[in-house]
């Protein structure tokens, strides 16, 4: 039996008093880790703070990106040691809106996934069509192809921690969701990608979150599908009740 995680988004949204509001509002009474995984992916600028505020606590404080290098001339970029060193523990790869607008490339989200690891981070890889993609029907080849190259060189063990996203571009900030079939149908292709690539102990192990416009409206419907294994979760995880309503749907 996988254990759900629920991670919010928070993208570029909110300033240090309200994201320190939100942990102070939430720290205590999200389920406990042996129930659900609940994890907050905050700006950098509020990462130390935030895992100092949640820590001993079920909340965990994920970055949303990160660079691959160790260490350089790399100016703007952030560091996986530096998030571990602060205390992260997870970290967003590959979404959608970085790949759109920064250049984020599958090669770089490997690179990114394999410097994760290296650190003891726990990477959210991030993978999704466009609606021309799905209107053509090339979301299974598509997103089969982001799976393999994202995954590429890890350990058997690595696939199996690794927490893989499902987000339909077209359902993102858009109020439209996937339908649950419509998601698990691609959540179940990815298990099955990751099996015929990695193992199928690894398939059976890794967990995959559905991403697009979930709710506290939608998320119990979602999480009952058979490949589901959680939800990244943007607008609907910016406030705490909406957010521990997300969390305990997955306890
Ligand atoms: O990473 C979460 C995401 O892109 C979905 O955003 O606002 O549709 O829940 P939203």
């Amino acid at each position: 039996m996988r254990k759900k995680v629920i991670a919010g988004n928070w993208k570029m949204n909110k300033v240090l008093a309200e994201a320190t509001q939100f942990v102070a509002d939430t720290k205590d009474k999200v389920p406990g880790a042996d129930k659900v995984e609940s994890v907050v992916c905050a700006p950098f600028p509020y990462l130390s703070e935030l895992v100092q505020k949640s820590a001993g606590t079920d909340l965990e404080i994920a970055a949303q990106n990160m660079h691959y290098e160790e260490s350089g001339a790399f100016t703007g970029e952030v560091s996986p040691a530096m998030l571990k060193d602060i205390g992260v523990s997870y970290v967003v790869l590959g979404h959608s809106e970085r790949r759109e607008y920064f250049a984020e490339t599958d090669e770089t989200v490997n690179k990114k996934a394999h410097a994760a690891f290296k650190h003891g981070l726990t990477p959210i890889i991030c993978v999704g069509e466009t609606l021309e993609q799905r209107e053509s029907n090339q979301t299974m080849d598509l997103v089969a192809d982001q799976v393999k190259k994202a995954l590429a060189g890890l350990t058997e063990d690595q696939v199996k921690e690794t927490i893989l996203a499902y987000e339909p571009i077209w359902a993102i900030g858009t109020g439209k969701t996937a339908t649950s079939e419509q998601a698990n149908e691609v959540c179940t292709h990815i298990r099955i990608v990751v099996a015929e690539a990695v193992s199928t102990d690894a398939a059976q192990a890794v967990r995959i979150q559905y991403g697009g416009s979930v709710k506290p409206a939608n998320v119990d419907e979602l999480l009952a599908q058979s490949d589901i294994d959680g939800a990244l979760v943007g607008g609907a995880s910016l406030e705490a009740d909406s957010f521990l309503k997300l969390v305990e749907a997955g306890a």
